[in-house]
């Protein structure tokens, strides 16, 4: 259970499951390998946890690891007959129609009703994105209320939002995810005047902290006033974020009482806590100005259900 100041968070997850409509919080960046689905799982459980009702969607359509780490989680509870919390989880087909124009409509159409079948009975949804850019990733990424942008701390990653003069470390110009997130936030400003809060978490943080560290991070900082997304604190290179997935598990889960060890290691309590700031930082709604951003943009999903508008919408 979550502790300390986090408990108001809590009693907010109680007082939210009685309304209606869920916000979107979708785990993007176009570079493969930065964290999304390990931040997905964790911002998941993180809620689950605080009394949310949470549903997760898995648009990565080739590896599905976000599906696969929930069917873990499943299977260790049954395996060990413990209770542990669990989303209401969609795995994402891609369409199977031959043409392109038929197979995105299909597409738009399946997700457009992942969301809406959920949005009523949850209060959150938790979108985890392939590492590439295509249409589905494109749409949940205009669908979004809170997109987090996992980013591994090097400039090969930062690459993928921004480009730095080789000598001065200053930006001479943003990237094409970047791009593509500022065209999904002008979309949905459009359609329902929804704003998307962008949060950029700067992943696998070395605990020595090094010359291109602090290059990196005032290039983010920069950055992040041109492009309008805020910084998250950070999550550091830790075996436990890796060791979890076969489990299941995740560093919000209690390993002592769960019988896999004596005593948590010094290591996950660490995790632990920079999962909760994280939470903390997102700034997710859990009053009723978050009800109202989700019920504008259901609006925006009854105006956009023409499935034909959006390649040209993209275009
Ligand atoms: N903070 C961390 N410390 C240690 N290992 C990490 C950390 N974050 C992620 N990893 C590991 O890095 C690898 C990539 O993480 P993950 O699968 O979450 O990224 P992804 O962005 O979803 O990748 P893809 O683009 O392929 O879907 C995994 O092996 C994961 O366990
Ligand atoms: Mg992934």
């Amino acid at each position: 259970m979550l502790t300390g100041d986090v408990m108001s968070f809590e009693a907010a997850g109680k007082a939210k499951r009685r309304k209606s409509n869920a916000h979107v919080i979708v785990c993007g960046n176009e570079k493969g390998g930065s964290g999304k689905t390990t931040t997905s799982m964790h911002i998941t459980v993180a809620l689950l946890k605080a009394g949310f009702r949470v549903a997760t969607i898995d648009l990565d359509t080739r590896q599905k690891s976000l599906t696969r780490y929930v069917q873990n989680r499943r299977n260790f509870a049954q395996t060990h007959k413990v209770d542990l919390e669990l989303p209401s989880h969609f795995r994402f087909d891609t369409a199977t129609v031959d043409s392109q124009r038929d197979a995105q409509s299909e597409d738009f159409a399946a997700f457009v009703r992942a969301v809406s079948d959920v949005e009523e009975s949850h209060d959150f949804v938790v979108v985890d994105t392939p590492g590439s850019d295509n249409y589905l990733m494109r749409l949940s990424h205009s669908m979004a209320d809170t997109l987090v942008t996992p980013m591994n701390d090097s400039f090969v990653d930062f690459d993928v939002l921004g480009r730095v003069d080789g000598d001065s470390l200053e930006i001479v110009d943003v990237s094409h995810y970047a791009m593509m997130v500022r065209e999904a936030r002008r979309q949905r400003r459009l359609a329902d005047n929804g704003l998307l809060d962008w949060i950029v978490v700067r992943n696998r943080l070395a605990s020595i902290g090094s010359r291109n560290q602090l290059n990196l991070h005032a290039c983010v900082k920069e950055l992040s006033l041109r492009l309008g997304f805020r910084v998250a604190d950070g999550i550091s290179e830790r075996v436990v974020y890796r060791e979890y997935f076969p489990k299941g598990l995740t560093a919000l889960d209690d390993v002592k009482n769960l019988g896999l060890t004596d005593r948590a290691s010094r290591s996950h309590h660490s995790a632990l806590l920079e999962i909760r700031n994280l939470i903390k930082m997102l700034r997710l709604p859990v009053d009723e100005a978050g009800r109202q951003r989700a019920d504008a943009r259901k609006v925006w999903l009854q105006r956009s259900a023409e499935p034909v508008a959006m390649p040209d919408i993209f275009a």
